[in-house]
């Protein structure tokens, strides 16, 4: 019963059901009914669609974009954005919602994002602000974008210096997959995109891990026009989202996908988004990766493993700001504030499930981990 009557008031357990479609469209730009892709499975559709779109992907396809976002049928605006960790922010958001407004989008209108995570991220966090949640579709441009900042329903905004202080759950009604626009992306992006493939593929797939150590190379000179591309990107997203579908709005916070995302966006905040966020996870899951063979969860081999892998993606494993003083310890006790006080820190294991929870991490084994890190990079860079 979502509402009983005690002898002090009520007591109201209600439940949101939540479904969404992520749908493979190669060659999307070409499709003659864009429309039938968005549609969707209930609920009005929309009279007006703002876009928000990323400034590079403009350029390299606005003329392709523009004729197929006329092909909608719908009426729309454009918001267009240069993406950086910096513009990730409140004022973006706003001339969202500015947009919003100058064109009466209404309730049940529809935002679309076309670009990498952080515009995914900014649009679709405007979306869940505005009229307190609007419809938000989701079509991804950058490997990130594709394997995960589409995928779950986390939008989150960088705040007080914090990254993804600001956020909201609400996953995109419509996510739309083509990996061709992945044939314009700089290379450092592609090698990104691997860091969070080989984080699920650490986490949960060793049959994922095997395809990176056979293709990786290959994905990356060929910008994932290759005959591993499909199967690599379904494990990797089939990977998260058998983990969401369980919990998408996170009421348990002890998270694998959280794999290299504990020190991850200290480092990112840090070097103000010169590091980039995958180079980032991949940094946090190296150094996971000795904590975790520090302490006997797995094979005292698996870190250099990992570095070799790491390193012929183009990958770093180290980066000096594991070495000043208190960073790592304030990196993790900002991370435990969002984690609801615990450290839940994902680690790889040898377990049925391939990994476990660090949740008493010290100081000093922290230091260790840098230092066994360091040498560890240097020996096999
Ligand atoms: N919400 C989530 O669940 C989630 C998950 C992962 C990452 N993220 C967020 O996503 C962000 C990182 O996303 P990203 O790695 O996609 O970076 P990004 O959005 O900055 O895009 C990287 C670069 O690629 C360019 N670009 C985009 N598409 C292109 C294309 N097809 N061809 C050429 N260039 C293109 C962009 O202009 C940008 O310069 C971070 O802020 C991270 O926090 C969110």
């Amino acid at each position: 019963m979502p509402l009983s009557e005690h002898d002090h008031g009520w007591y109201v357990d209600t439940h949101r059901a939540t479904n969404y479609n992520l749908t493979r469209c190669p060659g999307l730009l070409d499709q003659a009914d864009p429309g039938a892709l968005l549609a969707y499975h209930h609920g009005n559709q929309p009279a007006r669609r703002l876009v928000v779109l990323d400034a590079k992907v403009n350029r390299l396809y606005g003329d392709r974009i523009t004729p197929w976002l006329h092909r909608l049928g719908t009426p729309f605006e454009t918001v267009v954005i240069t993406p950086t960790e910096t513009t990730k922010n409140r004022a973006t958001v706003d001339e969202i919602h500015a947009t919003a407004s100058r064109m009466n989008l209404a309730r049940r209108d529809e935002i679309i994002a076309i670009g990498g995570g952080i515009v995914l991220d900014l649009a679709g966090f405007a979306a869940a602000e505005l009229r307190k949640g609007t419809p938000y579709a989701a079509i991804p441009t950058t490997l990130v974008g594709l394997i995960d900042a589409s995928v779950g329903s986390k939008r989150g905004i960088n705040q007080c210096g914090r990254k993804n202080y600001l956020g909201a759950y609400h996953p995109a009604r419509t996510v739309l997959l083509d990996p061709g626009w992945l044939a314009t992306l700089d290379r450092r992006e592609i090698q990104a995109g691997l860091a969070e493939i080989k984080k699920v593929a650490e986490m949960v797939s060793p049959q994922l891990l095997a395809l990176l150590h056979e293709h990786g190379a290959d994905l990356i000179e060929s910008a994932f026009d290759h005959g591993a591309a499909d199967e690599v990107l379904r494990l990797s997203i089939g990977g998260i989202l058998d983990h969401l579908a369980d919990d998408l709005y996170e009421e348990q916070l002890c998270r694998w996908p959280d794999y290299g995302h504990t020190i991850s966006p200290a480092v990112e905040m840090a070097t103000d988004g010169k590091v980039n966020h995958g180079e980032a996870v991949n940094i946090d899951s190296s150094f996971s990766g000795v904590l975790a063979a520090q302490r006997g969860y797995v094979r005292n081999d698996y870190p250099r493993d990992m570095a070799v892998l790491s390193h012929s993606l183009g990958l770093p494993t180290y980066h000096p700001l594991l070495h000043e003083p208190e960073f790592v310890t304030n990196a993790l006790a900002s991370t435990v504030l969002t984690r609801g006080g615990a450290q839940h820190w994902p680690v790889p294991a040898i377990t049925e499930r391939g990994h476990r929870f660090i949740e008493d991490a010290t100081p000093a084994e922290l230091r260790s981990a840098a230092d066994t890190l360091r040498d560890l990079t240097g020996a096999s860079a």
